[in-house]
């Protein structure tokens, strides 16, 4: 607790006493995201006390304080993954300082393999429910009541308000048809699956699998925080579509959506 508040007290006294009202994760496919955003305050992770540091080249370590879509945003440029070698505790922290800086909505991006079958590559899927998978999640050990209960509820994981705004906002920029609905798996990594763990995964009810996001939704769930979280698909893993996965080519998947997410988020926003 104390480390949180004394990276809350350091953004804080940086940015004025800039107050968000959203925060943002971008995750792969949700970069470009950084550009529209009118930047108040800039700050690398490197210089807030006790932040982890970014170890993911195609993840920038930094906080963006600025206005987009007409709302205070706070911004994480590149975030952490378990894989790393970072605790949960560390995963979800920017997570908690977002809660302590004021924020209420959550928005997450991610890139992820798409299980089911009539997914396409670069579609955007508005993620409903999730399967936690990794060994561990970031409420394990003793509670902090400040920040959320002993046991959090998970009934609706994923906010239906903001679900129902990205529905409309897909609707009205044309993007319905690439706009799925599904349920995300977390697993661990840094490995990508056998055939048969990606079958495995689709039987037990996944659409997509990807290495991040949940730790971060249940951190934002502890704390009462709305989320909305959106997966790209950037690679097939339904049977008849395997095929090796190479790295350049999930990134080009993301690239494609980039723009579609993009302003998908942005409109969300505005509509808040
Ligand atoms: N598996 C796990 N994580 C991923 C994948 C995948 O197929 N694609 C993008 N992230």
């Amino acid at each position: 607790m104390q480390n949180l508040h004394e990276a809350t007290a350091y953004i804080k006294a940086q940015s004025n006493g800039f107050k968000p009202q959203v925060g943002i994760i971008l995750g792969t496919g949700l970069g470009a995201l950084a550009k529209e955003v009118e930047v108040e305050c800039e700050i690398n992770y490197a210089d807030i006390p006790h932040f982890p540091l970014s170890t993911v080249e195609s993840h920038a370590g930094r906080l963006l304080l600025g206005r987009l879509g007409g709302k205070n945003v706070a911004v994480l440029q590149g975030r952490f993954h378990y894989y790393e070698g970072y605790t949960m505790e560390q995963v979800v922290m920017p997570v908690r300082v977002l809660k302590l800086l004021g924020i209420g909505p959550l928005l997450v991006s991610n890139a992820a393999g798409g299980l089911n079958p009539d997914f396409n590559i670069a579609d955007l899927m508005l993620i409903d429910d999730h399967i936690n998978l990794q060994p561990t999640n970031p409420l394990i050990g003793p509670n902090h009541d400040e920040l959320g209960p002993r046991f959090p509820d998970m009934f609706a994981p994923y906010d239906a308000a903001l679900l129902a705004h990205a529905e409309a906002a897909a609707q009205d920029l044309g993007q319905a048809s690439s706009t799925r609905h599904g349920v995300y798996v977390s697993v661990p990594g840094p490995m990508l699956e056998t055939p048969a763990e990606y079958r495995y995964l689709r039987t037990i009810g996944a659409d997509a699998v990807g290495m991040s996001t949940v730790p971060e939704v249940i951190a934002a769930r502890h704390l009462g925080l709305p989320v909305l979280a959106v997966s790209v698909i950037t690679d097939l893993c339904a049977p008849g579509h395997l095929k090796p996965v190479v790295l350049a080519d999930i990134f080009a998947a993301a690239a494609l959506a980039e723009p579609r997410l993009t302003a998908l988020i942005k409109k969300v926003i505005e509509q808040l």
